[in-house]
């Protein structure tokens, strides 16, 4: 049959995927929290303060309705991608999730991930990605056509957690600015660490970092905190910083990163937060946590006023949508 003779089944005169807003997120990948300056994060902010009202009054929109994206984990998760896809949901578009029985191979081979990568973009319209090896998200962003969003790439980084740690800081103590900021655990291979701290280093914060000397956090990291005259002190004692913190940024000891079991044995057990140490915590204070926890927080300090981490989950989703939505044109 010949085109002509069929009616046509859509007007097409209008179209719906012209970028509403044009920001410096627009069609960007988001692969590390150095992307961002000061005003790229207030601006993050301010539309995930829309998105926490929308989801309150509304619980959904058509903000990304014709959109899809599709949440690629190579690497467990619950909450990175679970808030991705509610993220999503919540501004009417559609998600394509891979999560399981996905197979790997190095990246610095290239094949795989990249051919995942350019197959999957046919489909949708923006890329979250999980990955075991340092550099993976940047290596897909390369071949990509689409934005790729970078949800951890092995011990390196995690920026759409950075970014809403930093966010639950700034609404639960309403500032950032002159706060003293412990991190606890495993600094030297979690990668929420790694990309928190980064953000921070563009604040009048001072850091403190406590671990066993075996996962302190990485030297470059902690030359270069150095070098831009941030206030840092390394110990091994929690009971050191406990009383002056304003934030607590607890973490777990990352089993899967060891190549040596006997090692992780060793630090397993390094710490725990509990009742008791907390009644020496300041009164105005939180104590957050990526999750998961597997014993670093005593499960009693969940009624403390001063537990953050499951705010600090929600923020995650608010902080998601304002991404999705800037990275897509429509906010
Ligand atoms: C973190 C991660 O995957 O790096 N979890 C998360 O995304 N909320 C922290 C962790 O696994 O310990």
């Amino acid at each position: 049959m010949s085109k002509q003779t069929l009616a046509p089944l859509f007007k097409l005169e209008e179209n719906k995927r012209e970028p509403k807003v044009i920001n410096g997120f627009y069609q960007k990948d988001i692969i590390s929290v150095n992307q961002f300056t000061k005003d790229d994060l207030a601006y993050i902010f301010a539309r995930a303060d829309e998105m926490a009202e929308m989801a309150q009054r509304w619980g959904t929109c058509d903000l990304l309705k014709g959109y899809t994206l599709a949440c690629v984990f190579y690497e467990p998760s619950t909450r990175t991608s679970s808030s991705f896809i509610a993220a999503m949901e919540r501004l009417g578009g559609k998600v394509i999730p891979i999560t399981e029985g996905i197979q790997y191979s190095s990246v610095s081979k290239g094949e795989s991930l990249i051919d995942n990568m350019l197959t999957l973009e046919q489909y949708c319209d923006v890329i979250v990605l999980r990955h075991p090896e340092i550099g993976s998200s940047a290596s897909a962003a390369k071949y990509a056509h689409v934005p790729i969003i970078n949800a951890g790439d092995g011990a390196g980084e995690h920026p759409t957690q950075a970014l809403l740690d930093l966010y639950t800081i700034q609404s639960e103590l309403g500032k950032v600015d002159g706060l003293k900021i412990s991190m606890i655990g495993d600094l030297r291979y979690g990668r929420t660490v790694h990309s928190l701290t980064k953000l921070l280093a563009q604040y009048d914060v001072s850091l403190r970092f406590v671990s066993p000397d075996t996962l302190r956090l990485p030297l470059d990291l902690m030359n270069d905190l150095i070098d831009r005259g941030i206030n840092v002190r390394e110990t091994s004692r929690v009971s050191d910083v406990i009383e002056n913190a304003d934030v607590l940024y607890v973490t777990r000891i990352q089993k899967e990163r060891f190549t040596d079991l006997l090692q992780y044995e060793e630090v397993k057990d390094f710490f725990e937060i509990t009742p008791e140490l907390m009644t020496r915590a300041k009164e105005k204070m939180i104590v957050m946590h990526p999750l998961p926890r597997v014993g670093e927080i005593h499960y009693k300090i969940d009624r403390d006023p001063r537990a953050a981490y499951f705010r600090q989950v929600q923020n995650g989703m608010f902080i998601r949508m304002a991404l999705l939505a800037a990275v897509l044109g429509q906010a």
